[in-house]
């Protein structure tokens, strides 16, 4: 069986409000480069990602291709801009994809100490059949379901949850089905993937994966990139 490209989009096009920087959050400092920097690095030296696209918010696409130049990140064919939700800039990143492309990797920018073991677990997963992948780790804190007045509706069984993260992979058609329907309320790729029909294998995710949402995660981030 003839094998198509994968690629992976990386959205970085959020403005980090939480983080409260002086700069979207992908372009924020982080150890010598900058947080989107540290994921374009990891995914250019990984084999088995053939191209990249970066998704970015509008007015920064010349600066990422000279970051992209500075990193020497030869797959990156694309920095284009994105939108105003996660969804519109993954659709944004989906348009530039190739025609060979039968994997893709949606990956957050907002997560900067993605390792290549991770990204190699979900392309086997990808590789053995499954239509989507999300990487994911067991839940330690009790989850409740709270109402608008901040009263607890119910409480979830933990054991059944996932706290879930990127990057996270499917097959083109699926991903491409996805996004052509509603885009609201999507805060990852797969929540889509699973309104289109999908069924979403777990493989485990990396505790050092953290997203950097609030400063306190950057510089726990930061710490366990400097400790390795
Ligand atoms: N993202 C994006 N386009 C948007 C919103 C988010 O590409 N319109 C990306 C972010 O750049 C980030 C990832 O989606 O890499 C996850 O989003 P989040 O962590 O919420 O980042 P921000 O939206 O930038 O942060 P905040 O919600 O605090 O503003
Ligand atoms: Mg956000």
């Amino acid at each position: 069986m003839s094998r198509g490209e994968t690629w992976a989009i990386v959205v970085a096009a959020g403005s980090g409000a939480r983080l409260g920087a002086d700069r979207p959050k992908a372009f924020v400092r982080f150890g010598e480069r900058t947080l989107l920097a540290a994921s374009l690095e990891t995914l250019e030296d990984h084999d088995g990602i053939d191209g990249m696209v970066v998704v970015v918010p509008e007015g920064w696409e010349e600066r990422t291709s000279l970051l992209v130049e500075d990193l020497c990140a030869s797959k990156v064919a694309a920095a284009v801009a994105g939108g105003e939700t996660r969804p519109e800039s993954v659709a944004a990143g989906l348009a530039e994809l190739p025609e060979a492309t039968e994997l893709v990797l949606g990956h957050d920018a907002a997560r900067p100490l993605v390792d290549a073991a991770l990204v190699d677990r979900v392309l086997a997963a990808l590789r053995d059949g499954a239509e989507a992948v999300v990487p994911a780790l067991d839940i330690v804190d009790t989850v409740k379901r709270v109402d608008g007045d901040g009263a607890v509706v119910e409480t979830l069984v933990r054991a059944e949850l996932r706290a879930v993260q990127t990057p996270q992979g499917f097959r083109r058609e699926l991903l491409d089905r996805a996004y052509a329907g509603d885009l609201r309320d999507a805060t990852d790729c797969a929540s889509l993937a699973e309104r289109a029909g999908a069924r979403v294998l777990v493989v485990a995710g990396d505790p050092r994966n953290l997203k950097v949402t609030t400063s306190d995660d950057l510089q726990r981030a930061e710490a366990l990139y400097r400790d390795g």
